[in-house]
């Protein structure tokens, strides 16, 4: 059997015929059941899904608040009850008619089928050029920072269909934003993915509830899913904002020694790393207590720290160079020596 997942909120004109398309494209094909999952729509889609259910085999659930996409998805997944699952909008910009065709790949082995935009064949319609422009960048920054993700065109599609298994081990799936199968790409247990081509047409009937806060919400998402090391080397691009930050605060601002100025300013941006790394990169996955974890942490980017320091504090007293300049230089010195001791003490 195949479940349908279709998140709602605010769809009731479009019920109709979506229902009835989906019926036409599947009735003597497989047995199949829609999940509406609606956040308490104010217009009333509930209301009508249910009257609906009359017609077709429907279930509803309605959740009290608006919670987002992708947890609605995940909810339609946990009372879903066939053993291929189909997500899609229910705006009509997926057609029903590929189903048909999505379900005879998963019949030649898929495990993993999406409806993409982006193969050949596939195409959008109606997008400015800076709307595809958007759309692709956001999908190339996926593909390079997260392995999995790399040999799809479309991962951000809305529309696709998996065998249940791809489920059955992603259990910590973030519930936030809007691009549910990027997550399932990267935490599901699948080996065959195929894409085939479909038109996402223009929406006809209500409204886009993509905002363009959502750009910042994906990026931050795409981090999230990336390996740690994409975290830890941007975590260190902003401690180095911090450390000349400081620095030009208390050097410009409050007129105090350089000597001094470098080395809070390193220090803030050691703390500063290591907080974010604490809670971001790594998550809490601490081998010890705080306090023990700080130290460590210094420990293992001594020399780095110790190079930051005694370059900036030369190149400002012996050639007299600008302190935030000094400051740069030690950074970039640290970063080598960290670089060259790796490289001769841990590897050939
Ligand atoms: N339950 C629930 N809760 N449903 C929601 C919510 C919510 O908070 N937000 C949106 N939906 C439903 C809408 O009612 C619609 O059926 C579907 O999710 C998609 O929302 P749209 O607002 O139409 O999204 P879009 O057309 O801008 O974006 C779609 O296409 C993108 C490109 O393929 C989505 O499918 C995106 O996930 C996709 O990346
Ligand atoms: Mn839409």
């Amino acid at each position: 059997m195949l479940t349908i997942v279709v998140p709602t909120y605010n769809e009731r004109e479009n019920l109709d015929e979506l229902l009835s398309r989906i019926d036409s494209a599947l009735s003597g094909v497989v047995e199949y059941e829609v999940v509406i999952v609606d956040d308490n729509s104010p217009d009333g889609t509930a209301e009508r899904a249910r009257e609906l259910s009359s017609k077709y085999n429907v279930r509803v659930l309605v959740r009290l608040t608006k919670k987002g996409l992708s947890s609605a998805v995940l909810e339609g997944f946990r009372i879903s009850e066939g053993d291929i699952v189909a997500v899609m909008d229910a705006d009509l910009q997926h057609p029903p008619e590929l189903l048909r065709e999505m379900i005879s790949k998963i019949e030649d082995g898929c495990d993993i089928v999406i409806a993409s935009r982006y193969v050949k064949g596939g195409s959008v319609e109606g997008w400015s050029l800076l709307r595809k422009l958007i759309s692709k960048g956001a999908i190339l920054i996926a593909r390079i920072l997260l392995p999995k993700v790399r040999r799809i065109r479309d991962p951000v599609s809305g529309y696709f269909m998996l065998k249940r298994h791809v489920l059955e081990k992603a259990e910590d799936m973030n519930p936030k934003g809007f691009k549910i199968l990027m997550e399932i790409l990267v935490k599901g247990n699948y080996s065959r993915v195929c894409e085939i081509p479909y038109t996402f047409g223009l929406r006809r009937r209500g409204t886009s509830k993509l905002g363009t806060g959502e750009i910042f919400n994906y990026l931050i998402h795409v981090l999230n899913l990336s390996p740690s090391i994409v975290r830890f080397a941007l975590v260190g691009a902003i401690g180095t904002i911090v450390n000349l930050g400081v620095l030009a605060v208390m050097r410009y601002g409050a007129h105090i020694a350089h000597e001094i100025s470098s080395a809070v300013a390193i220090e803030l941006s050691v703390i500063s790393n290591f907080i974010l790394n604490d809670i971001w990169t790594f998550r809490r996955s601490r081998r010890s207590g705080f306090v023990q974890s700080v130290l460590r942490y210094h420990l293992s980017n001594l020399a780095g720290i110790l190079t930051q320091y005694g370059t900036s504090v030369a190149l400002f007293r012996f050639l007299s160079l600008e302190s935030i300049m000094a400051q740069f230089i030690g950074i970039i010195a640290g970063f080598f020596v960290n670089y060259f001791l790796s490289k001769s003490l841990v590897w050939r």
